[in-house]
């Protein structure tokens, strides 16, 4: 593990040999607290049926960036939108088919990094992401510029990452985790490296004025920052994210925009 570097291409290519080797074990933890049509926002449960950030979103066409297995978009299929599942790994993608296969629900999937998205500008009305693509990639400005570009104007954009709080603390669901020991203000990235010292797994670290700033520069308004409480009936550790952080610090914080 290091702090170093990582341009967008090595964290494009290291996330996505990260997530393809880590699809069929990661599905296996977590595949039922997401359920296979829930809409979960982060680690502590919030769904979309209680927060309502998307607003109406039955005959929208909606992009879901950093789908995974699709869940949050079988949600929205199943309430009426008319939704595109993108994401960066090809075997998390296999699990979002393999699912439709079973359920004979089917949606459109497509493989693509969220800096580059491969569709015509204001083509759809709502973009959504929970915990996908964004703390992975280098080039965050350039997601909000994507995304802006591609959302029709009134369109919302609402996405979640790991709170930037977060970024001080060890990695660890128990009592170190709750020690301060990183700058907040130190961007530099965690990447995790082979032997030779190529990029395993990368993750960008913004503050929460940067992601204020980014969503600003692509046009977008900046309407809501939720950050969800831990509620007392998650008993649930997720890796980082437990009942004891969860309580005193915020592990997720959901950004919901505007392009007006
Ligand atoms: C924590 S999962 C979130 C997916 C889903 N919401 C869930 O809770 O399982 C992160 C997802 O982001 C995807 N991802 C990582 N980097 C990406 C990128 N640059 N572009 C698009 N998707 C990316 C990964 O492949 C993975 O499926």
């Amino acid at each position: 593990m290091a702090r170093r570097a990582a341009t967008q291409g090595e964290s494009v290519r290291a996330n996505r040999s990260w997530w393809d080797a880590a699809a069929d074990a990661y599905l296996h933890e977590h595949g039922d607290f997401l359920g296979p049509a829930r809409f979960v926002w982060g680690p502590e449960g919030l769904t979309e049926d209680e927060a309502g950030l998307l607003g109406e979103v039955a005959g929208r066409r909606v992009l879901e960036v950093g789908a995974g297995a699709a869940q949050c978009a079988r949600w929205l299929l199943a309430a009426g939108a008319d939704p595109v599942a993108l994401d960066l790994s090809r075997e998390m993608l296999g699990h979002a088919q393999a699912v439709g296969r079973d359920t004979g629900v089917d949606l459109p999937l497509v493989q693509a990094d969220a800096a580059r998205l491969p569709f015509a500008s204001g083509s759809f009305d709502i973009a959504c992401s929970a915990y996908g693509g964004v703390p992975f990639v280098a080039d965050s400005a350039g997601v909000m510029r994507e995304v802006a570009r591609v959302l029709r104007p009134g369109g919302r954009w609402v996405f979640s990452v790991t709170h930037p709080l977060r970024w001080v603390f060890p990695d660890d669901p128990g009592e170190p985790g709750l020690v301060a020991r990183h700058p907040y203000f130190d961007r530099t990235p965690y990447v995790e490296q082979d032997e030779s010292g190529r990029a395993t797994y990368v993750e960008h670290h913004r503050t929460i004025g940067d992601r204020v700033r980014e969503i600003s520069a692509a046009g977008l308004r900046l309407v809501d920052l939720v950050e969800p409480e831990w509620p007392p009936e998650n008993s649930r550790t997720w890796g980082a994210w437990s009942p004891l952080r969860g309580a005193i610090v915020p592990g997720t914080a959901i950004f919901a925009c505007r392009k007006d």
